[in-house]
């Protein structure tokens, strides 16, 4: 019986997921990595855990031997080897903010409308490409002795499976060196950075053959964990767009036609799972993280405790409103430097209430994103996944401040579960079409027609206030 194994090399661990021919899945696994920060804003992992974390999932699921495997992974995190293969460095990982400048420096040096012309995307410090220049400028020790860099799935797999070190368009468009229009390197912004192309790993579609292990396993290019997610929901050019809430909270809409040349760079911009589909996505910093932030303040009260006081509270919470800017934001707002805050408190408000007003805040913001991604022919239902989707307030709570009719759908690992079925894929047993239609949604939450006056008065409190943070005029 052929089985096909997804491995998705996280920010907290990695997952393995194996699947049989129809995609049904028969187990799954995870295990987890440490992050350091070894100053404020920095945020980096050692790749030897994730290979440690991946070999072991991969034992856990019982599946040694898949027929497939593919991999997927957090996206933008840059991996420095030698000319051996060694690496020189800890990763440096999509939510590391120490870039600042250099992100600036690529925008002032290329300019932002050529930027957009030519990559589809802004930068922002935690991308692979302002993360090599910081590299090259603050350690030039290492910088002199790097030869390859990779993304972290891109690296577990070539560690375990062997093959060429190859990356897949989804993960490359992640780099801002990646001509997304056109799926491949971008040779003139490569000339601008003054990098050398020779650095970078060959680019294949997600899901094309790698090779084989020495075991017999067919190694498959996989995608970045947001693309693989896609396909795991089910996501499809023109059907409904994907909502998850895990520490980021991410929107995706797939389209069959590359990204507009008139992109303003709000959203994000990435060859999706096949060569037709494109895939535009808003993300939000802190959506689960901001949960998990307020989980700590209150000395890790568990989940269903704190939302159950939640639920005392009215929609809207009384006039309090949290702002999620936690980690600076990315949409809409793409600023680093923003902060959070609570506003409207007063002395009746509760645990409960600051509860309800950190999930309604996490929902606001993805209202905002929502409405940079309006177009008129998208659906109004979403797929939503992700760790704070368990909970039913939480999806009633999205539900009512989107507008948006949510489904779950039964593979909550949804970038592992995209990954084995891009395996499946390669392997002939299903063609990519029929792969996006398995994951079928279920659990359906619609807005809660009485709450949505006082959510219509909370999003205009929300946007008023970060108008005012950002000095934007909104
Ligand atoms: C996507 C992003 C994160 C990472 C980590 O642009 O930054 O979702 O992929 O999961």
């Amino acid at each position: 019986m052929p089985t096909f194994v997804g491995l998705d090399v996280g920010t907290s661990g990695t997952k393995a997921l194996a699947v049989d021919r129809r995609g049904h899945v028969l187990a799954c696994a995870e295990r987890s990595h440490a992050t350091s920060r070894p100053q404020p804003g920095f945020s980096e992992q050692d790749p030897e855990d994730w290979v440690r974390s991946a070999t072991q999932a991969l034992h856990d699921v019982g599946q040694t031997r898949p027929t497939g495997l593919a991999c997927s992974g957090q996206m933008h995190g840059l991996v420095l080897l030698d000319g051996r293969g060694r690496v020189l460095r800890p990763a440096i990982l999509w939510n590391d903010g120490r870039a600042a400048a250099e992100r600036r420096e690529i925008e002032e040096l290329v300019g932002a409308s050529r930027l957009l012309s030519l990559v589809a995307n802004r930068p922002v410090p935690g991308f692979t490409a302002p993360s090599l220049l910081w590299v090259r400028r603050h350690e030039p020790d290492i910088w002199e002795r790097v030869r390859m860099m990779m993304l972290p799935k891109d690296y577990v797999r070539w560690r375990m499976m062997g093959g060429a070190p190859v990356t897949d368009v989804s993960d490359a468009s992640g780099t801002l060196l990646f001509d997304v229009r056109r799926r491949r390197w971008s040779a003139e912004l490569l000339d601008a950075l003054e990098l050398d192309h020779t650095l970078l790993p060959e680019v294949i579609e997600c899901a094309a053959g790698v090779g084989a292990s020495s075991d017999g396993t067919s190694v498959v290019a996989g995608a970045g964990d947001q693309a693989a997610a896609a396909l795991g929901v089910g996501l499809r050019a023109n059907g409904p767009i994907g909502i998850s809430v895990g520490t980021s909270g991410v929107l995706a809409e797939l389209r069959s036609a590359p990204p507009a040349a008139e992109t303003d760079g709000r959203l994000q911009e990435l060859c999706a799972y096949s060569s037709e589909v494109w895939q535009t996505m808003g993300v939000t910093l802190a959506a689960g993280g901001s949960f998990a932030w307020w989980q700590g303040c209150c000395g890790q009260a568990s989940a269903e405790v704190l939302i159950a006081e939640a639920e005392a509270w009215p929609p809207g919470c009384e006039g309090l409103t949290f702002l999620p800017y936690l980690s600076g934001e990315r949409a809409p707002h793409h600023d680093e430097r923003l902060r959070g805050s609570f506003a409207g408190l007063a002395a009746h408000h509760d645990r409960g209430a600051l509860t309800r007003a950190v999930i309604e805040g996490v929902a606001c913001s993805l209202a905002d994103v929502l409405a940079l991604m309006q177009s008129p022919r998208r659906t109004l239902t979403a797929r939503l996944s992700g760790g704070l989707a368990k909970s039913r307030l939480v999806r009633e709570i999205i539900a009512s401040v989107t507008g948006l009719t949510l489904e779950l759908t039964s593979v909550a690992d949804s970038a592992a579960y995209g990954a084995a079925l891009l395996a499946g894929v390669a392997a002939h047993e299903f063609d990519v079409h029929e792969a996006a239609a398995i994951p079928q949604g279920f659990e359906v939450t619609e807005p809660v027609a009485a709450d949505q006056d006082a959510y219509v008065g909370l999003l205009d409190r929300y946007r008023r206030l970060s108008g005012k943070l950002t000095g934007s005029d909104r």
